[in-house]
């Protein structure tokens, strides 16, 4: 008993200066966290630094993959922007250019919408000096959160806001790069993600590779997100299996 005390204080100890650290940095942008304090995935990015940067792309791309093939008229009209483009989908090489691109607006719209669909919970900024807000000064020190997941759920900016409508991004100008009003996904303001443009352009490569190559199926129905995730990406809630086969 003796010894176990100091030791369980000592574990205790590390977990509570964890969590405080990990409060105290809540403005750091999305990340693959691990469940090992301090190291969280270091290890498994060690071992196979590409291949794990690979995995994490591909993992981004999972919620844009999950429901295109759950409506399948959506799948069905993307397999045939692709053939339009590069002829019969199957095992050939082939290289995306950012005309093809332009040209597969149907892809860039679903991935918009799944990203949409799947904001993080909350955005943060500190108060460094008073700032009013709605006739309220918010004093120095406070935190303001934004939530993009919900906004985006609110009907009156985004109409039936739980729907799958990739459509409802014909009303953006992309190519002047601007997003839909309250689309809020990369935050907003000076300090949006930097690599917003460069995100969605991998999510869409890595689509339309998926989906060229392979003849892809859903197994099991598109699973809910779970309401734990608060930053990043959120984890679906259940499995959500994918049967592929190369096409010949
Ligand atoms: C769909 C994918 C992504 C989403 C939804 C996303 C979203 C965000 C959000 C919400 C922020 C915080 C903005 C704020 O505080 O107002 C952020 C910041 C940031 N993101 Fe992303 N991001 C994504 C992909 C990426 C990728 C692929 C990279 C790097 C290649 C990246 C690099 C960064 C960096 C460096 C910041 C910090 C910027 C700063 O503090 O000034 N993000 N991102």
């Amino acid at each position: 008993m003796e010894l176990i005390s100091p030791t369980v204080i000592i574990i205790l100890g590390c977990l509570a200066l964890f969590l405080l650290l990990q409060r105290k940095n809540l403005r750091r942008p999305p990340c693959i966290k691990g469940w090992i304090p301090w190291i969280g995935v270091g290890f498994e990015f060690g071992k196979a630094p590409l291949e794990f940067i690979e995995k994490a792309r591909i993992k981004v791309a999972f919620w844009t993959l999950a429901y295109v093939l759950s409506h399948p008229d959506i799948h069905k009209a993307i397999m045939e922007g692709i053939s339009s483009v590069f002829g019969k989908a199957g095992k050939d090489k082939i290289k995306v250019s950012e005309d093809d691109l332009e040209n597969l607006l149907l892809i860039k719209w679903c991935v918009l919408e799944t990203i949409r669909l799947k904001a993080p919970g909350v955005i943060t900024r500190k108060v460094v000096k008073p700032v009013e807000i709605l006739n309220y000064i918010i004093p120095s020190g406070d935190l303001l959160m934004l939530s993009p997941f919900w906004l985006h759920r609110n009907p009156k900016y985004f109409p039936e806001p739980e729907l799958f409508k990739p459509e409802r991004w014909k009303k953006a100008n992309l190519e002047k790069h601007s997003f839909l009003d309250c689309f809020m996904a990369f935050g907003s303001g000076k300090f949006q993600c930097p690599a917003r443009w460069f995100a969605l352009l991998e999510v869409q490569m890595c689509i339309i590779l998926i989906l060229y190559k392979y003849d892809c199926s859903l197994l099991d129905p598109l699973p809910k997100q779970s309401y734990l995730h608060l930053v990043g990406v959120p984890q679906p809630e259940g499995q959500c299996r994918i049967e592929y086969k190369q096409r010949i």
